[in-house]
């Protein structure tokens, strides 16, 4: 027989964005674009984005301090930090070394996961097996991107879509049937070349060349990005509420990556989900990528949106292909 394994739930959670706002009026001055584009075809009036100096380290340490200080924990007991991002201050150390450090949980190991925008989910599925399995008690997740540092400012059909951010949560220990009941990772790597970043690692290093030809920015064909995003959102959805014996009508609240309002609407339709039922944030802040889910899921709990008990599905989805979605019962109350 299976030993009853022990739950991982989320006991502190916090987040940051950085002050400087874009605005779609301050696009329309950098490409040729306009507001109302940019609300129709995508929902985003605004984003955050870095400014100079400022990297993802620096928004990472804000969300984690944030979240171990709602957890009332101290660093000390953080056993491991995993950190979400495909743009981490540098190719090495890790980012989440740098968080590690400048929080003070010394006793904590710490690695980084990439997997863009479904980075987080994926992180959040792999601290919780830490915790279910005994090896660990608390594992700060935190999920970070500037991609303001990686988007190409003359290419507008990706320059409007981008925001910088950061979210984090601690995970503790808990009973098997609360915290994160699911999680369902999905990868397509057939689909590497509809969104990636071409130079800067060994199979292109970085020479004038990559820099001249503009190969150190995102490239997505956004049309193709759309159709796989639309599909995978309920796909993944569906498959991780199975997996611990729910149905979408047992969801609270969905919190999707925010990737574009049409995405989001056309899965949460295809749920049966009501508005009130999703929770959105990407006027304001677009696709901050790794950090867009813990982003709206510390909104969603500041602001009452969440209570304890309440079913939340988060799912993720973007380059690799990779997706991923999680079932969590809340417990922080
Ligand atoms: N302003 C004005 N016109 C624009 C802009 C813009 N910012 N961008 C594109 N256009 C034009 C195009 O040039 C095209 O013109 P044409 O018909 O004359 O060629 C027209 O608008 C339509 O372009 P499409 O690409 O078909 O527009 P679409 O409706 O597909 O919207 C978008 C584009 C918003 C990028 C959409 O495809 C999308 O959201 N894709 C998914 C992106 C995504 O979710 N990524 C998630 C993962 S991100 C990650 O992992 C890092």
């Amino acid at each position: 027989m299976v030993p009853q394994l022990r739950g991982a739930g989320i006991i502190g959670i916090g987040s940051y964005a950085p002050p400087k706002v874009l605005t779609n009026a301050d696009l329309e001055k950098i490409v040729e674009t306009t507001d109302e584009w940019i609300l129709t075809r995508t929902g985003i009036r605004e984003r955050r984005v870095v400014s100079e100096g400022e990297a993802a380290s620096d928004l990472a340490i804000e969300a984690a301090k944030r979240a171990i200080e709602s957890a009332r924990l101290s660093p000390e007991k953080i056993d491991l930090v995993i950190c979400a991002t495909i743009t981490g201050d540098m190719p090495f150390p890790s980012t989440a070394c740098l968080v590690q450090n400048a929080v003070g949980a010394v006793n904590a190991a710490a690695f980084d996961l990439q997997a863009c925008c479904s980075g987080w989910v994926y992180s959040l599925s792999a601290g919780s097996q830490f915790i279910r399995a005994g090896t660990y008690e608390h594992v700060l997740v935190v999920g970070v991107d500037v991609l303001s540092s990686v988007t190409d400012w003359t290419d507008r059909s990706t320059c409007v879509l981008f925001g910088d951010a950061a979210g984090a949560v601690v995970l503790g220990p808990t009973s098997s049937d609360t915290g994160v009941l699911s999680s369902y990772l999905g990868a397509d790597g057939s689909g590497s070349e509809l969104l990636k970043i071409e130079a800067g690692g060994s199979k292109l290093p970085t020479t004038e060349e990559t820099v001249r030809n503009r190969k150190h920015f995102i490239k997505m064909e956004g049309r193709e990005v759309f159709k796989f995003s639309v599909r995978v959102m309920c796909e993944a959805a569906i498959k991780a509420l199975d997996m611990c014996g729910l149905t979408p009508a047992d969801i609270d609240l969905f919190v999707p990556h925010q990737a574009n309002m049409r995405i989001i609407e056309s899965g949460a339709a295809r749920l049966g989900l009501p508005d009130e039922k999703v929770f959105t944030n990407l006027r304001n802040y677009g696709n901050t990528s790794a950090a867009s889910i813990p982003l709206a899921l510390d909104q969603a709990y500041r602001s009452g949106r969440v209570k304890e008990g309440d079913v939340i599905v988060a799912v993720g989805f973007g380059g690799g292909l990779t997706w991923a979605a999680t079932v969590i019962k809340w417990i922080l109350p």
